[in-house]
């Protein structure tokens, strides 16, 4: 049995995670806390091996260290993580010993678009990234996106066709990540969806998830929960424990 404490448990994502943890025979509860509670003196007073959090994009890194520094597996839903932050948790999961998750996306279907993509860009380089969240999300671009972006770079083998920069509107050819354009739209109605368009000779590809519910990303936190407690460092991807 894992026991399991929830940051950000009165949220839209936490009561998901809450629910999940609850049907999950192999995993406890042992709490559920938010912005009010000291999440140090819970993990101390609870002692849960995994703490999921999913709160606020300016908390995310700190409740990391809080959780790493306090001897459990955090599993990171929160999005918002530079580059740097990850290395840095990863780094004080190795001087721990303790495994961990920090996932731009827990949909399994979400992991399986950005490794169709990135094998799609070792054939066709040319690509540009689509991506849609409700209107309450704090940032932009979101993490799925600009992941997805990272692992086409790394795939792609041949060089993009160059396009001209000229902007009549700033911000029309959208963000640059390594060079894949990725486009952000905020609307209601929407809860998290991509699409990652390729162009080739005289054809497109388009690789598109869409979670049409929150409870999508609930198969990946239960995974993690179980998979997390057998490592020993920090991975960033759900990918890297689903095989
Ligand atoms: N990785 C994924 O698959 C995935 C999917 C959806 C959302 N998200 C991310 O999860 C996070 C939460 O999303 P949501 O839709 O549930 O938001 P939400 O606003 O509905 O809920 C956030 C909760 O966290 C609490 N909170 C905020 N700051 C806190 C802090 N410092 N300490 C403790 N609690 C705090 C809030 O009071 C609230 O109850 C966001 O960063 C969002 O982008 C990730």
């Amino acid at each position: 049995m894992i026991t399991v404490l929830v940051n950000g448990a009165n949220g839209r994502m936490g009561k998901e995670a809450v629910n999940a943890i609850n049907n999950d025979p192999a995993l406890t509860l042992v709490g559920e806390i938010d912005y009010q509670d000291d999440l140090a003196a819970s993990i101390n007073a609870l002692k849960p091996q995994v703490v999921v959090d999913f709160t606020a994009a300016s908390a995310g890194f700190n409740n990391t260290k809080i959780i790493l520094n306090n001897g459990a597996c955090p599993v990171i839903g929160t999005s918002g993580f530079v580059e740097a932050q990850v290395s840095e948790l990863q780094a004080l999961s190795q001087q721990q010993g303790l495994g961990g998750l920090i996932a731009p996306n827990f949909s399994v279907g979400a992991v399986l678009m950005m490794k169709f993509s990135a094998e799609a860009a070792k054939y066709l380089p040319d690509v540009e990234i689509i991506e849609a969240h409700s209107p309450q999300k704090e940032e932009s671009p979101s993490g799925t996106g600009i992941r997805t972006a990272e692992m086409i770079n790394a795939a792609r083998t041949k060089a993009a066709t160059p396009t001209s920069d000229k902007e009549l509107v700033e911000g029309a050819r959208g963000a640059d990540i390594g060079g894949v354009k990725l486009h952000s739209i905020r609307l209601p109605g929407v809860i998290a969806q991509q699409t990652v368009f390729f162009g080739g000779l005289s054809e497109t590809l388009k690789i598109e998830h869409n979670s049409q519910h929150r409870e999508s990303f609930m198969p990946g936190v239960v995974l993690a929960c179980k998979k997390v407690v057998e490592r020993d460092q920090v991975v960033y991807g759900l990918e890297h424990l689903m095989d």
